[in-house]
């Protein structure tokens, strides 16, 4: 038996600990600081990296990190150095997201297929740039910037707004200090995820998220308002498409360059005419989408993650999903993704039935009670035979779930009925 330590305290975090600690294998799950749903809370920062290798050093622990931000300072380096168990990608693996220009650049050099792009640090160049252009742009920020750094421009006008806002006024800060501008596509988003040891690639079930904070995708965008999974938008022709194009290439070509890429690899993809193009890469599994995805899962995540660590992947059993759709809708508090009141009283817990389960996020516990504690608070999930049922399964459980600030979009999986 063995005990894990899994990092973060999100959604995705509450997500993978209940499926951990679903493992015959495993003793106890510890989660890094938590929330008030995880069990076993060691409080003990995401970035306090020796805080957390002498936790796991302490426990005997297989450690599981959630986020990018530690990924990205190298914290599965360090814990390979002291010879801890440890799941997620290395500091250069994790440049795939950290980066979006090394990103951008390790695509446009190994012909996988994305936007095309250029880079500015000099904010004059860049206004000539997109003066010149007659398609729309959006506006990324090189490093990491919480899901912000992203600009989708409807005009020149904005675009240059745009700029003025990353490059001048420095909103993002150093992550702002190069900028990529690239063509908009207009089409259909899909997160497809991948686990990899670094040299195969085992899919996991599709998904979509909802990134803007309003229905019918209005508003600024957000970490994710809501995902569903499986999504008719990847039908099985599409999903090996995208297998082939997109992930088994990205792994191979990171392992051409000296790269071994372990982890949970996340292409979130643009479908334009059919053909599938990587917006962006994430190095980690999705919030909210591991929500859904987790539910689905019926085998054993543990072993998939030793099999990753070990570079086992290749013996291991092919994966099965429950075949029930899963949908997870998030409850925010009213004011994100900007400010939000705090500390509020959530009730309802002991309402919900069985075929849905409230993943916490934004969430702490004081005197036996829940308060919120973030802007994306709870991911309400269910399960149903249909995409419609799991619809209505998870809206239900929404129904019973209170506090005054309590926000939440109504058409969460409506985009995949569409499709079906
Ligand atoms: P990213 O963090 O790069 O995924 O960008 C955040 C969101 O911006 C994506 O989920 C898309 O909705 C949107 N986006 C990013 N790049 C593009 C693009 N080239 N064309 C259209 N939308 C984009
Ligand atoms: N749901 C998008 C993300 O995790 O980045």
């Amino acid at each position: 038996m063995v005990n894990i330590l899994v990092i973060g305290s999100g959604g995705r975090e509450h997500a993978l600990s209940w499926k951990l600690s679903q493992s015959s294998k495993v003793e106890t799950v510890f989660t890094a600081p938590g929330n008030g749903g995880t069990e076993n809370n060691v409080p003990i920062d995401v970035n306090d990296i020796d805080g957390l290798i002498d936790f796991a050093q302490k426990n005997n622990c297989f450690t599981v990190v959630g986020p990018e931000v530690p990924l990205a300072e190298g914290i599965v380096d360090k814990f390979n150095q002291k010879n801890l168990k440890v799941f997620g990608p290395s500091k250069m693996a994790a440049q795939l997201e950290s980066s979006k220009i090394w990103a951008k650049n390790f695509m446009k050099r190994n012909d996988i297929p994305t936007a095309r792009f250029e880079i500015f640090d000099d904010a004059n160049k860049a206004q000539k740039y997109v003066q010149s252009l007659d398609y729309n742009v959006v506006v990324k920020a090189d490093g990491l910037a919480a899901g912000k750094g992203v600009i989708v421009c409807n005009s020149t006008a904005e675009a240059e707004s745009a700029i003025d806002t990353i490059l001048i006024k420095k909103t993002f800060g150093d992550a702002g200090n190069r900028i990529i501008i690239e063509e908009r596509i207009d089409g259909i988003e899909a997160s497809f995820i991948a686990i990899s040891d670094g040299e195969v690639a085992i899919p996991m079930a599709s998904s979509q998220d909802h990134k803007r904070i309003f229905d019918d995708d209005k508003g600024p965008n957000t970490g994710g308002m809501g995902a569903y999974s499986p999504t008719p938008i990847i039908d099985d022709t599409l999903a090996k498409k995208i297998q082939e194009n997109v992930i088994d290439k990205t792994i191979q070509s990171m392992k051409n360059e000296g790269i071994t890429f372990k982890g949970f690899l996340y292409a979130g993809i643009m479908l334009r005419d059919g053909k599938p193009y990587v917006l962006e890469y994430n190095v980690r599994m999705g919030d909210p989408e591991c929500q859904p995805i987790t539910m689905r899962m019926d085998f054993d995540l543990y072993d998939y993650f030793v099999a990753s660590v070990d570079g086992t992947l290749s013996s291991m059993p092919p994966i099965t999903w429950n075949k029930k759709f899963a949908v997870c809708v998030v409850l925010a508090s009213k004011g994100y993704p900007e400010s939000y009141p705090k500390d509020e009283i959530i009730s309802g817990f002991n309402t919900i039935s069985n075929d849905a389960f409230v993943f916490h996020a934004g969430t702490k516990k004081s005197d036996g009670q829940i308060l919120s504690n973030g802007g994306r608070v709870l991911g309400v999930t269910a399960l149903g035979d249909s995409l419609e049922s799991a619809i209505s399964n998870a809206y239900a459980a929404v129904e019973k779930i209170s506090w005054p600030s309590k926000y939440c979009r109504t058409d969460i999986g409506k985009k995949g009925l569409d499709f079906l």
